[in-house]
């Protein structure tokens, strides 16, 4: 026990420091969030704390938007980092899986890997995008792009691939159509339905009260 506490130290160290200056949306905070909520999730779905706890703490190391959309990057910073620590074999390859399996635009093909532990980090995650913090880093992601609040004459559109999502110049607005109010339908564990839903009340509120006070009411 105490070797993995050392080893969740170490990760948390390296997480910290690699992340330093990115995105507040994708930052240590985030993945500080995440960590918590699918420790949270994973206590009550019984499933291998040490692999979530993990892959929780790794999952946005090296996200692909973020480098030239280079899927292997994260997997491999990932993998450098854990292969002369005390974690078997096994559950190295486990983790790598879930870093590479965890991203939304990944659920736009055929699933080619499972587990509860991805599961329950993919939820984690997902709660992370929504509700007031999701609100948050919705804005903070389109003022890092530039990108408006709103504009009425730009619909939501329905993405049918990942990178078509990915490419997108739309309003922020428009990120919640796409993607943010659809994550309440899309979680995989009980207990991430049960978290998700007040979040998910909240983002509809705000939407309805952002609409109120763009049209001068
Ligand atoms: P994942 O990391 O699961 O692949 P994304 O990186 O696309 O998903 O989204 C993570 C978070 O980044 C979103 O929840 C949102 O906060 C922000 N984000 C991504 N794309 C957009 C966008 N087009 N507009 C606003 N926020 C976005
Ligand atoms: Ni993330």
């Amino acid at each position: 026990m105490a070797q993995n506490e050392e080893l969740i130290e170490q990760t948390v160290t390296f997480v910290k420091e690699t992340l330093e200056g990115a995105e507040a949306g994708h930052d240590w905070w985030h993945t500080n969030r995440v960590r918590n909520t699918a420790i949270n999730i994973a206590l009550k779905e019984g499933a291998d704390l040490l692999v979530v706890e993990i892959s929780a703490l790794l999952h946005d190391i090296a996200d692909s938007k973020f480098h030239d959309g280079d899927e292997e990057f994260g997997p491999k910073i990932a993998h450098d980092f854990l292969k002369d620590k005390p974690v078997s074999k096994e559950r190295i390859e486990h983790i790598l899986q879930i870093i590479r399996h965890v991203s939304f635009k990944n659920s736009f093909g055929i699933k080619t890997f499972d587990s509860l532990e991805l599961q329950i980090v993919q939820d984690a995650d997902r709660l992370d995008a929504i509700g007031a913090i999701g609100i948050a880093r919705a804005f903070n992601y389109g003022g890092f792009k530039n990108r408006i609040f709103y504009d009425p004459e730009t619909p939501p559109q329905n993405y049918s691939s990942g990178n078509a999502y990915q490419r997108s110049n739309a309003p922020t607005i428009n990120h919640f159509y796409e993607k943010l109010l659809k994550l309440k339908d899309m979680m995989n564990t009980k207990t991430g339905r049960e978290l998700a839903e007040e979040r998910h009340q909240f983002m509809e509120l705000f939407l309805k009260q952002f609409y109120k006070e763009w049209s001068g009411e």
